[in-house]
């Protein structure tokens, strides 16, 4: 969806950023690798390349928050009990142990960049990247984690990346963050430039979906 109707940008921030992302959310979660990854039909080195791939996208998400939490719009959603790469860098330890951090990834690279232009540019663009990604985690992540502690036996080894340590709760979290947004007090064209970029993580994270789609047939299990 790239039109925004009026419905939209006259509903709270947090509103329009879901409804204005439905779209794009239902694609992501339709993607080839991440439903077979689901199924169980993803090897443990297919596992290891999407962590690879996600380090390189924290690794800009939490960089850039640090350096612009002064900003108000990064500061309403910053906060550093959400920091996931130490828990990527966990999991990466038991997935691919003794394992190169660096990967060859275009997809990774390419969303990376534009979180890094996105947050220099507007604290209003790095907001959109980071809900997309954090409340992703707090929501749909919670239960891609129990699933793939059941289908690879993990015993909750690995999985650090859906925990979060001091949220013992999403929902009332979650509830937290969306009244945070909706007090911005965001006018109709700046909440228009965050559904947009909002619209394009979810594209940036299906194209590195895509990326490792097209090698599933070296991660197949
Ligand atoms: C198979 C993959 C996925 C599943 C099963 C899934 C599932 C869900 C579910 C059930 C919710 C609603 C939870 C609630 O109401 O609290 C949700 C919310 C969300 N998901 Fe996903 N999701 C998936 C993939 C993704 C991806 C790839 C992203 C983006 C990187 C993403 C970003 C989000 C966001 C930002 C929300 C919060 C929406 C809001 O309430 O504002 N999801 N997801």
């Amino acid at each position: 969806m790239t039109l925004l109707d009026d419905q939209h940008l006259d509903s709270p921030l947090s509103t329009a950023m879901r409804d204005g992302s439905k779209v794009e959310h239902e694609a992501a979660e339709g993607s080839v690798f991440m439903t077979e990854l689901l199924a169980g039909r993803v090897a443990e080195a297919g596992y290891a390349a999407y962590l690879l791939r996600l380090r390189v996208v924290y690794d800009a998400l939490e960089s850039a928050g640090r350096a612009h939490h002064h900003d108000p719009l990064v500061g309403a959603v910053h906060d550093q009990d959400l920091e996931r790469l130490a828990a990527l860098d966990a999991d990466l330890d038991h997935w691919a142990p003794g394992g190169d951090r660096s990967v060859d990834s275009p997809a990774a690279d390419r969303y990376a960049d534009r979180i890094r232009t996105a947050a220099a540019e507007w604290g209003g663009l790095y907001v959109a990247h980071h809900y997309t990604r954090y409340l992703g985690d707090l929501s749909g992540g919670q239960a891609i984690g129990r699933i793939l502690d059941r289908d690879f036996d993990l015993g909750g080894r690995g999985i650090a990346f859906y925990a979060f340590a001091s949220i013992p709760k999403p929902k009332p979290y979650k509830d937290a963050y969306r009244a945070r947004l909706d007090a911005l007090g965001t006018t109709p064209a700046e909440k228009a430039r965050i559904v947009s970029e909002v619209q394009e993580a979810f594209r940036l994270n299906r194209a590195l979906f895509a990326e490792l789609g097209e090698r599933l047939p070296e991660y197949a299990r």
